[in-house]
């Protein structure tokens, strides 16, 4: 028989494709008028989203774009300086050049000054004249990419204007900053809304669109096994955590008006907050769900100055420094528009406390920074630990807790941390993960995070876009920081290094509270530090999970000569010095270099002290989870041995020259006592 012909085939797939669009149909009918259409957000932003749009089918064929701003610009040279733009800014495997024709034919561009009531009336012809062309229904989307500061003379001219009339609907996504505090927050939400309603306003937070943000809800209220679990009798504490590795870079102007708190926490952090802690909602209805946002942030207790200073820490990066001292990187007083005294936080650690009854007493932890040592966006669920371990051969005090972490970016997963049992005669624990990644189950473009907020605004779906209560229920919660910033100055700044952790202060907030940053390892962090450098990848994902982070202050010691230790520190910033017996420092260490490796092989006392010289940020792993790793890894203990008889040329006793697999005292000797093998078999058997 023969097979199916082309023509057959092409009929079978767009069957495929229609099903397809009665999942996700396209984006509605519009004219979108892009307010700022000369600037960085639509060039890297917006139009990149639009492109991803028509690349997926997603982006209506009765669309048109009319861009406008100050910049005396032709359509024609618009649409030149896009298709130049959208080579460097699309975010796709390949470029579709055929795609981005037929949809830069659809943008046109109108100058203007956007005080000027005349503008939006030229704006407001030019619209009605695409609308018949495109046969868009009426229906408008309005893109406030400008600063805030014309946010509402926007919205008045377009009432003024008569936009207002005729059919078809008219939404207004307006770009964050929404306000600069609490006060100007809630004057800005009654400006737009004595002349429009609340649901032709779509304030956008572009967390809100990215897919691992938004599978919170998934996740959360679509399996039955965690929502149990979500509350103060089964969680012990939770942590946001944003690391930029960017600096200020160009945009010290706003930023320096801004810093941390405003830019990062009010704003992006607070919506991962409420999606992680609010109530279930009733339905998946817009406002079912920002209702229960809107609650959760409203239990979120609003602090004293007293409670401020002492829940909230803040930082401002320094320049990096190399070997000599020079600088290699500017710090942010140093930025360009910066003010050189400038008191503008950019980096910000939180505790707060949620006063409900599903959270009350469980410390939710909330940090973000700028020029940090890697970009990762985490949010870690720690749970409590077992209550009792009836494993005699496990010491208690090692078992740690299940961690549950939401991997948002640039990673996009999730991952849960348990125990399992490490193969062997006898039952030792180790801890493990379990892991979901969206890149290894999806096949999905990377997306800028803007497509599905002009896709859904298109569809008059709001879930993804801010109310007003909500805006200013976060600038209540941040309004007596602010308050008790501007009020104490830091005379401390800069207090942390460009690429480092952040401020040791940080450290200091969830240490007091016997808590510490689950810092998540990269795999670019191994890369520095040597001994891990050629570490197979099974070594590294176990390695990976029993780290523990520290930091020390200049001049801390860290490790004291006579202590005995149970711990090897890896150095990941900073420098520290040895000193041994006569006090003159035998050796200094920097980034990349590990000490205390002794600890891991011997019980002995530590023969050498060592002390930060500068700010250090550490990686500590514990003898126990060593000793694990060990059963499976023996290659790792011979490299650690190495360089430990190199270092100090130590005798060993006779049981630790035994071959580690037959080394009978293992199997006998207490926990405490068993010394970890040095030797490979073949050396072993030399000796
Ligand atoms: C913006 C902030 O809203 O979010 C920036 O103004 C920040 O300062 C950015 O860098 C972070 O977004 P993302 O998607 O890169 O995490």
């Amino acid at each position: 028989m023969e097979g199916p012909s082309m023509f057959e085939k092409n009929q079978a797939l767009s069957v495929i494709q229609l099903d397809f669009q009665g999942i996700n149909p396209p984006s509605e009918p519009c004219v979108m008028l892009i307010f700022g259409a000369s600037g960085d957000l639509t060039r890297r932003l917006l139009v990149p989203a639009l492109y991803n749009l028509a690349c997926d089918r997603l982006l209506n064929d009765n669309f048109a774009v009319l861009g406008t701003a100050q910049d005396p610009l032709t359509t024609e040279q618009f649409r030149e300086r896009l298709s130049n733009d959208i080579e460097q800014f699309h975010t796709r495997e390949t470029f579709d050049q055929a795609v981005w024709e037929r949809l830069v034919k659809r943008f046109h561009y109108l100058p203007g000054d956007l005080n000027e009531l005349s503008v939006f009336l030229q704006l407001k012809a030019e619209v009605a004249k695409l609308d018949a062309r495109f046969q868009t229904q009426g229906n408008v989307l309005f893109y406030l990419a400008t600063a805030p500061r014309f946010f509402g003379k926007i919205c008045d001219n377009l009432d003024d204007s008569g936009f207002k009339e005729g059919s078809g609907w008219k939404h207004i996504i307006v770009e964050k900053p929404f306000g600069t505090d609490l006060n100007s927050a809630i004057e800005l939400n009654k400006e737009i809304l004595s002349r429009w309603d609340e649901d032709h306003i779509y304030r956008v937070d572009h967390y809100l669109g990215k897919e691992t943000v938004q599978n919170l809800l998934a996740f959360r209220f679509s399996n039955g096994i965690f929502e149990p679990l979500w509350n103060k009798h089964y969680i012990d504490n939770i942590q946001f955590n944003v690391a930029e590795a960017v600096a200020v870079e160009e945009r010290g102007e706003y930023y320096d008006r801004s810093g941390v708190l405003r830019d990062m926490i009010q704003s992006h952090m607070f919506q991962m907050l409420a999606y992680l802690c609010m109530e279930t909602p009733v339905s998946l209805d817009p406002d079912d769900i920002r209702d229960e946002k809107a609650k959760l942030l409203q239990s979120v207790r609003i602090y004293t100055p007293e409670e401020a200073a002492r829940y909230v820490v803040r930082g401002q990066y320094g320049p990096q420094l190399d070997d000599k001292g020079n600088v290699v990187k500017p710090g942010y007083r140093q930025e360009k528009n910066v003010d050189p005294q400038s008191n503008t936080e950019t980096y910000a650690a939180t505790r707060i406390h949620i006063d409900n009854w599903r959270w009350e007493g469980v410390p939710i932890y909330l940090r973000s920074g700028k020029a940090l040592w890697k970009r990762g966006t985490e949010i870690v669920v720690e749970f409590k630990k077992a209550a009792s371990a009836p494993f005699c051969t496990t010491n208690r005090r090692q078992l740690g807790s299940n961690r549950l972490i939401f991997h948002i970016q640039p990673h996009q997963g999730i991952e849960i941390h348990f125990y399992a049992k490490a193969p062997g005669p006898r039952l030792q624990l180790q801890p493990v993960n379990m892991s979901f990644g969206y890149g290894e189950t999806f096949k999905a473009s990377r997306y800028t995070g803007y497509e599905i907020m002009v896709y859904s605004c298109t569809h008059g779906d709001a879930t993804l876009f801010s109310r007003g209560d909500l805006v200013e229920a976060g600038w209540r919660i941040a309004q007596p920081i602010i308050d008790h910033w501007a009020m104490t100055p830091a005379p401390e700044f800069p207090n942390y290094e460009r690429g480092s952790w952040g401020p040791k202060h940080a450290t200091d907030l969830v240490q007091s509270e016997n808590r510490q940053w689950h810092e998540l390892v990269t795999e670019e962090l191994f890369k520095r530090v040597a001994i891990f450098k050629d570490g197979s990848s099974l070594l590294l994902s176990q390695i990976r999970i029993t780290l523990r982070a520290k930091q020390a202050a200049a001049d801390d010691i860290i490790v004291k000569r006579g202590d005995i230790g149970r711990e090897m520190y890896l150095l990941v910033r900073g420098e520290v010095e040895v000193t041994e017996d006569d006090s003159s420092v035998a050796k200094t260490l920097k980034a990349g270099d590990f000490f205390g490796e002794i600890a891991l092989l011997l019980l002995t006392p530590r023969s050498a002290t060592v002390r930060a010289r500068t700010d250090c940020d550490l990686l500590v792993l514990d003898k126990s989870d060593f000793d694990r790793i060990l059963c499976e890894h023996p290659e790792f203990a011979q490299g650690v041995a190495k360089v430990a008889r190199e270092r100090y040329h130590f005798g060993l006793c006779k049981t630790s020259l035994l071959g580690y697999k037959e080394c009978k005292n293992r199997l006998t000797m207490s926990p405490e006592m068993r010394p970890a093998c040095l030797w490979t078999e073949s050396e072993c058997a030399k000796n």
